[in-house]
């Protein structure tokens, strides 16, 4: 089991079971307050905007430009940590990631 760690938009923080292989954002669109993810991982909407913790943030594969394109038009970017969560796998490798759902804009 691979756990992440999340602190969703009403504030609340705790542990859920990611599902390896699939984008953190299939984890996090099941939570009561997690990201809706309009676009169903299409990297077009931004509603999967989560703010990745500074050592777990550096062990994610780079973003690509597009998601960082979309993540700069937003005003709750913070470039030192957000991602677009439908453009990172969940892996074993990730087992206690932290994380926190961005604001909704
Ligand atoms: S789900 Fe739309 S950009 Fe990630």
């Amino acid at each position: 089991m691979a756990r992440m760690i999340v602190t969703d938009r009403e504030g609340e923080t705790f542990e859920v079971e990611g599902k390896v292989g699939l984008s953190i954002m299939e984890t996090l669109r099941e939570l009561e307050n997690g990201v809706e993810a309009l676009c169903g991982g299409m990297c077009s909407c931004c509603t999967c905007h989560a703010y990745i913790e500074p050592e777990w943030f550096a062990k994610l594969p780079q973003r690509q430009d597009d998601e960082e394109e979309l993540l700069a038009e937003g005003e709750s970017y913070r470039p030192e940590s957000s991602r677009l969560t439908c453009q990172v796998e969940f892996t074993e490798a990730l087992d206690g990631i932290r994380l926190t759902v961005a604001p909704e804009e």
